[in-house]
């Protein structure tokens, strides 16, 4: 069922780009405005995909910040001069961008999927044009959760550094780890992400699959995977992946209690949001064994300074965020950012609206 709806969004997607690059082909010099002039757009990190930036100045003439990375306050004074915004990176997107905006700017879409860092009420509110990017990074970020269970679980880090200090023993005993075959895999957020992950667990010949959330999802039967409570999925699952928004509700849903009900021989996964985990008592069980190991591509803060206590453990497999950071997948996000903003100009529904 959700490969079937995936398939449709790529497919649409795919149309969409097409009719939007016969339409720039035919009429490249046609304004969106009336008054002959082009509208400006700001693209807030000067190192966004050059895929999104052409599409945008096929119609608009595009600005960035002369720094890099940009301040708040020039991006919030550019936010004044411009009709619409390709918001690049984490930094608040609030009521204070929307104010020095004033009644030129229209439109604003941001590249990511998660949007922990907008007031969302605050769009909502005054009903002003937001865009996202989910969905096209669900398959480069469900494979970075895979490569973690596997990382974690198989301790890499921890091998590469008995190799690094001169300690490669070797031996049947000698750095065992745990295995995916067979095992129950819980996943904590069964949206987009999840179900992508779960989709590339069925090679892996998994056990069992529970998922938790808010409320049933019909892509699960399909999948395999059964809703239980987040108590009980903590306390069955070998796996713990978590692929689900940064909320008030959610944050630092893994903290000292919900540790504590995990399995000694639990790996966790985080591909979401870093203040999910409560950071510090991660690191207490990592360090006693309340837990196995832990792989994580995101951590709070970002970036995490080189001498925080999770890098010295050998147990935790960390990465820098870099979940959608493919080629493909960011091209593919800047394209969709830059449509969003392209149509929320001309006061058309966006490709990709925040479904506030
Ligand atoms: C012309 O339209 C553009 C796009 O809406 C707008 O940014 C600009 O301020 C307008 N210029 C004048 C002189 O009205
Ligand atoms: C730990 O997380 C659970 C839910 O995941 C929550 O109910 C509980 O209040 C949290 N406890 C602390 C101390 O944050
Ligand atoms: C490990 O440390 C945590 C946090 O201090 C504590 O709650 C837990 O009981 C400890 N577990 C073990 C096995 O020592």
């Amino acid at each position: 069922m959700k490969s079937h709806s995936t398939l449709v969004s790529v497919l649409l997607l795919h149309l969409w780009l097409f009719i939007g690059s016969i339409e720039s082909t035919n009429a490249p010099t046609v304004d969106m405005a009336n008054n002959g002039s082009r509208p400006v757009v700001l693209v807030t990190n000067k190192e966004t995909p050059l895929k999104g930036i052409q599409k945008l100045q096929l119609k608009c003439d595009v600005i960035f910040p002369s720094t890099h990375p940009a301040t708040r306050e020039e991006i919030l004074k550019l936010a004044g001069q411009v009709d619409g915004i390709m918001w690049v990176g984490h930094m608040a997107l609030n009521g204070e961008v929307l104010d020095r905006g004033g009644s030129r700017l229209k439109a604003i879409s941001t590249m990511s999927a998660g949007m922990d860092y907008v007031d969302v009420e605050e769009f909502k509110r005054r009903k002003f044009p937001l865009g996202y990017t989910p969905i096209v990074l669900n398959d480069a970020v469900a494979d970075t959760a895979v490569g973690l269970m596997i990382a974690a679980s198989r301790r890499f880090h921890e091998g590469r550094l008995a190799i690094d200090h001169s300690q490669w023993i070797g031996g049947p005993q000698w750095m065992l780890g745990r295995d995916i075959k067979g095992s129950t895999v819980g996943i904590i957020g069964f949206g987009g992400i999840g179900q992508t992950v779960a989709r590339r667990l069925k090679g892996f010949e998994i056990g069992q699959l529970l998922y938790s959330g808010r409320r049933p999802k019909p892509e699960a039967e399909a999948l395999g995977a059964k809703l239980v409570p987040q108590s009980e999925l903590l306390q069955e699952s070998d796996y713990v992946v978590l692929a689900v928004p940064l909320t008030k509700e959610t944050y630092h849903m893994i903290n000292e209690t919900t540790l504590s009900l995990m399995k000694p021989t639990a790996v966790l996964v985080n591909v979401a949001r870093g203040d999910l985990v409560d950071q510090l008592a991660l690191v207490a069980a990592l360090k006693n064994g309340t837990i196995f190991a832990a792989g994580l591509d995101v951590v709070t803060p970002e970036p995490l300074p080189a001498d925080d206590e999770l890098l010295k453990l050998p147990n935790a497999f960390v990465i820098p965020h870099l979940g959608s950071a493919t080629v493909q997948t960011r091209d593919n996000m800047a394209e969709i950012a830059a449509l969003n903003v392209l149509s929320g100009i001309a006061g058309a529904p966006m490709f990709s609206p925040y479904p506030y």
